[in-house]
């Protein structure tokens, strides 16, 4: 059936939903590996699981069947790593891993956020991409007492995630509607 969504505008209005930024990083063949990857979403609390969806045409996407990773969220400083793992080689990243050679584990970044650490738990094809869920087995903050902004991204771009005095105080009635419709406390 011809579908009447352009490629394009769908792209555009997709990019009005500003997201974080992640890398996926993996093992393949006992070699670190990462991808760019900012369509990491939260799925469940119990059993824990996250999700990340892959281009069929990302190396990641036939390396991760299988495998445990780590989903690496990156601070606004990291915009060189974004760029590294989205096909973009930046001199400046030379040796991004904590502890390249450990093991079987999946590597982890230096100096991002947060990781999270996946077995492998499902992979729904989903069109031109396929859907990695993992189950949580391992979490680290990386830098928890830092001060640390994440990279955001937003219409194409990235960019810088602000606080104001106006978002802050909308925070409380936040808390009230989420534990209101989750039902559980923050
Ligand atoms: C900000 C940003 C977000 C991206 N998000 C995704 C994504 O969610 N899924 C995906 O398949 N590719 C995404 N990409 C593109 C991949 O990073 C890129 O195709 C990369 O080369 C894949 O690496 P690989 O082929 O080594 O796996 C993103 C790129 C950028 C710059």
């Amino acid at each position: 059936m011809m579908t009447r969504i352009s490629p394009l505008e769908l792209r555009r209005v997709f990019g009005k939903f500003a997201t974080g930024v992640t890398v996926v990083t993996y093992r393949a063949d006992g070699v670190p590996r990462g991808a760019t990857v900012n369509s990491f979403t939260s799925v469940s609390l119990d059993p824990p699981l996250a999700l990340v969806s892959l281009s069929r045409r990302a190396k990641a996407c036939e390396n991760l069947h299988g495998r445990q990773f780590a989903i690496n969220i990156l601070t606004v400083d990291q915009r060189n790593l974004a760029l590294h793992f989205a096909g973009v080689p930046q001199p400046s990243v030379r040796n991004p891993f904590i502890e390249a050679d450990a093991g079987d584990e999946p590597p982890v970044l230096q100096g991002c956020l947060a990781y999270i650490v996946c077995d492998p738990w499902a992979v729904h094809d989903a069109g031109d991409h396929k859907l990695f869920i993992g189950e949580v087995v391992g979490l680290s903050e990386v830098q928890p007492d830092a001060e640390q902004r994440p990279l955001g991204f937003f219409g194409g771009q990235f960019c810088r995630v602000e606080s104001g005095e106006r978002i802050w105080a909308a925070n409380n009635e936040l808390i009230a509607a989420m534990q209101q419709s989750l039902s559980f406390s923050w």
